[in-house]
């Protein structure tokens, strides 16, 4: 499908490569413009780029009343040569059908939204943030529109692509480490239900969570299996530990988890990364009891905004606090946060196709 594009003027538009002054933080800032297309009539139609703003919508609009809202997250990031780059984008793609399935939205053609993400890209390249660390945050997300209060698939959808100028999702960083909440009381996803995709419910369920979560000095929530037993992941990235033999574990993903495109490029790195990583069922008790012998050295997440987040601790309901090795971002982690970011940024060679 071609695109049409309807751009700000020259004199609205940025025209200076973008320096920021401060910290530009996560998710705070838009460019000059955003990429839209439409559902209806069975498919998708009408690809255009247009000045960023607000979408005109019916209040009667399905995702504002049930909720049939999914988005995705990537990155593109500015190498030596002054050229962006994305990261992976055909898996981003790949995920947001997947979570399209589970909400009963239709699909888009993955060469498609990979194309719309370019084209945005392309248009708005002089908001790439010129600041350490930083990159354009890409958010794609579809929502329904159709003015209709019965409970159904609705007919309509916008798929919308955004882009944020971006630094570290988690002020802490890579240095200093977050703490998680380790809660029984709430959880993010059941069997059957929609926790492997990324479905705009999940997260408004989260919140509750993330505010307990702040009561107790954590960051987020680490959210078990229902029955209390198993580690699953943190709502905004997965969870991985690490073994004193160097050994990576990720819970395996399931229907409760969402898979995250970092941990799948992690497990696919193995030697290149000089060490194990495979999946496996985290049990809770054991997870703990490991910390506390020493087997496991080291923890965190991975996720696209949250890259590779070290945890230095968790914090249980009753206010019982158990410290990972001491309590510092230890060098296994290290090393992968640095490969990672380095195959992002192209100072070293990714795996055949992953940057583009
Ligand atoms: C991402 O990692 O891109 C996410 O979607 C997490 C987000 C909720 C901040």
């Amino acid at each position: 499908m071609d695109i049409k594009y309807n751009l700000k003027s020259a004199s609205e538009r940025r025209t200076q490569p973008f320096k920021p002054d401060g910290d530009v933080g996560f998710g705070k800032l838009r460019t000059d413009h955003m990429f839209l297309m439409d559902y209806r009539d069975g498919q998708w139609c009408d690809a255009r780029v247009v000045p960023y703003g607000p979408f005109e919508m019916a209040p009667g609009a399905m995702s504002l009343h049930y909720g049939q809202s999914i988005f995705e997250g990537a990155k593109a990031f500015m190498h030596d040569d002054g050229e962006i780059y994305t990261f992976r984008l055909n898996k981003n793609a790949e995920r947001m059908n997947r979570s399209a399935d589970i909400v009963c939205i239709p699909n888009i053609d993955e060469a498609m939204q990979v194309k719309a993400i370019n084209a945005l890209i392309d248009v708005d390249r002089l908001w790439f943030p010129q600041q350490e660390g930083a990159c354009l945050y890409i958010r794609p997300f579809i929502f329904a529109t159709e003015d209709r209060l019965s409970v159904s698939p609705s007919q309509k959808y916008t798929f919308c692509v955004m882009l944020s100028p971006s630094g570290a999702y988690y002020a802490s960083g890579v240095n200093n480490g977050i703490r998680l909440l380790i809660s029984t009381k709430y959880h993010r996803a059941v069997s059957g239900g929609t926790g492997a995709s990324k479905a705009a419910g999940n997260y408004a369920a989260s919140l509750r969570a993330g505010k307990a979560a702040a009561e107790y000095g954590a960051s987020q929530v680490l959210y078990l299996d229902s029955t209390n037993t198993q580690i699953e992941e943190a709502g905004a990235m997965n969870h991985f530990h690490i073994l004193k033999d160097g050994t990576v574990i990720i819970p395996k993903f399931t229907d409760t988890i969402l898979k995250s495109i970092t941990s799948q490029s992690i497990l696919e790195l193995g030697e290149m990364l000089g060490c194990e990583v495979r999946q496996e069922t985290v049990m809770l008790d054991k997870f703990i009891a490991d910390i506390e012998s020493g087997e496991i050295i080291e923890a965190g997440g991975f996720g696209t905004a949250a890259v590779v987040s070290p945890v230095n601790s968790y914090i249980f309901e009753d206010g019982r606090i158990v410290t990972v090795g001491d309590g510092k971002v230890g060098p296994n982690i290290k090393r992968i946060y640095k490969l990672f970011t380095d195959l992002q940024k192209g100072y070293v060679a990714a795996p055949q196709g992953w940057v583009k």
